[in-house]
């Protein structure tokens, strides 16, 4: 077999705005009928979520993204595609057989986590070898779609569809045209919003007892049942040497000295009220430990004292004023890998001052129309606002990647902060989305196994 040679960087190809482009969008608009007047024609394609009809319309912006199988697709090959003629047809590629390698530490592709992504840049080399400018690419498993990114650069459409709502989501917000100023300004207006209804649940107090501090995080964790005293103990009491930053595996009782591992514990656990879901849950116990924190630009650590108890005591007593999900953990051995700990409902997932912040900025976004961009930038912060989010000293390593284990240190990120500070994770897909053209992908949500697409796919070069 021929080797292809490679460029060592893929080129992004320079777009030119032509008229033609714009009339031929100006059509397929046209030809468009309201998706409310064609739900019908796709509830029964299997993958279609499930969902009332006004969430799937207020989710998608029709026709180019819908959070339902998109009834558009065929028309947007008639106006963008080039038909397949097999008499005339002569394309010919030799295989690409190279070893590719792409790193995973790129701006574009870190902007939001999901469980399987792949580099935009390894993807961007197959599409030029195997299409042409101007050709349109499918990718039916497209998870968040960074083969229409790929495709994007080097000037070509994509059709994308994905069985998860929330990957189609995400996809949508790597391959659509933003307004990137109006976006600054509204994540400033509500940066200012949350400090003003959730600062208080991240202040502490100094050590030197009268100057308030703000918090950066507080590290929780486990409570465990000594074997041999019956004695609950505290995980980072006995387990962790917070100089070195190690766990110890094996380590000794605080209260009768005998030696220990996690294993050989059970967990302790407290029964308490959720209103949010109307049941006694029981639920292993967790508690603050540390706090590192900023007065001014300076930052701090100090144990956590009388005052923090009290404030997380008066947020647990409180009633969260804000809508925030509730669903039951689907049914799956991952999925609810947390039942056996009293985390059997999405919103267990996070502490309570954290769920409340969350719950305000899930409020506030959605006063802004368009809000999904705004909604993409909280949704890629929930992994770290979570209790996966694991301690580790001197670095934040997020989450376990492909499951959803809840480690016994927890950093509980303040949620303001993080909100302050995502921007700058987003900023180079920002710019590349303002770089764009919107008329150049087009987004199902549905599944790909089903036997439905449109005829129009056949007429596709699909490699
Ligand atoms: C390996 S991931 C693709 C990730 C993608 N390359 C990216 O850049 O994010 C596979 C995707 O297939 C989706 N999937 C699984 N079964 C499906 C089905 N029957 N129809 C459509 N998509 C499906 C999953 O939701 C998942 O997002
Ligand atoms: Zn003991």
């Amino acid at each position: 077999m021929e080797q292809t040679t490679l460029d060592a960087e893929p080129k992004a190809h320079v777009k030119k705005d032509t008229a033609s482009t714009k009339a031929k969008e100006e059509e397929f608009i046209k030809s468009c009928r309201p998706l409310k007047d064609m739900l019908d024609s796709v509830r029964d394609i299997e993958g279609c979520p499930i969902g009332k009809d006004e969430d799937i319309l207020a989710q998608s912006d029709a026709p180019w993204y819908t959070a339902c199988p998109n009834p558009y697709i065929n028309e947007f090959i008639n106006v963008f595609g080039k038909p397949y003629e097999e008499d005339t047809d002569d394309y010919e590629r030799k295989p690409f057989v190279s070893d590719l390698s792409e790193g995973k530490n790129d701006p574009i592709y870190n902007a939001h986590s999901y469980h399987t992504k792949v580099p935009h840049k390894a993807i961007m080399k197959f599409i030029e070898h195997y299409t042409d400018e101007g050709d349109i690419v499918f990718d039916g498993f497209c998870g968040t779609a960074m083969t229409g990114v790929a495709a994007q650069l080097l000037n070509r459409k994509a059709v994308l569809s994905d069985l998860s709502p929330a990957a189609t989501f995400i996809a949508f917000n790597y391959n659509t045209l933003v307004d990137v100023h109006e976006f600054e300004q509204e994540t400033k207006i509500i940066l200012a919003e949350v400090e003003k209804e959730c600062g208080w649940m991240y202040e502490t107090l100094h050590t030197d007892g009268k100057t308030k501090g703000r918090i950066n995080y507080t590290v929780w964790s486990d409570v465990f049942i000594c074997p041999y005293c019956n004695q609950e103990y505290v995980f980072w009491e006995a387990a962790v040497d917070e100089e070195e930053g190690k766990v110890n595996e094996e380590y000794t009782c605080p209260n009768c000295n005998a030696n220990l591992t996690k294993r050989s514990c059970s967990r302790s656990a407290n029964e308490y009220f959720d209103s949010a879901i109307n049941q006694n849950v029981i639920r292993v116990k967790q508690v603050p430990v540390l706090i590192n924190y900023n007065v001014g630009k300076k930052r701090y650590r100090k144990k956590i004292d009388e005052n923090d108890l009290n404030l997380i005591k008066k947020i647990e007593e409180s009633a969260i004023p804000y809508w925030f999900p509730t669903n039951r953990m689907p049914d799956g051995d991952e999925s609810r890998r947390n039942d056996k700990y009293g985390i059997t409902h999405v919103h267990h997932f996070y502490t309570k001052r954290n769920l409340w912040a969350l719950s305000f900025l899930a409020n506030r976004i959605q006063k802004f129309q368009p809000s999904a961009a705004l909604n993409f930038m909280l949704t890629g912060i929930l992994p770290r606002a979570s209790l996966m989010h694991k301690w580790k000293k001197g670095q934040t390593t997020g989450i376990t990647t492909g499951t959803l284990y809840v480690p016994s240190l927890i950093y509980e990120f303040n949620i303001r902060k993080m909100w302050e500070e995502r921007p700058r994770y987003v900023k180079e897909l920002l710019k590349m989305r303002s770089s764009l053209k919107y008329c150049d992908s087009i987004i199902s949500t549905q599944s790909s196994a089903s036997n439905y697409y449109p005829k129009q796919l056949n007429r596709l070069h699909l490699h």
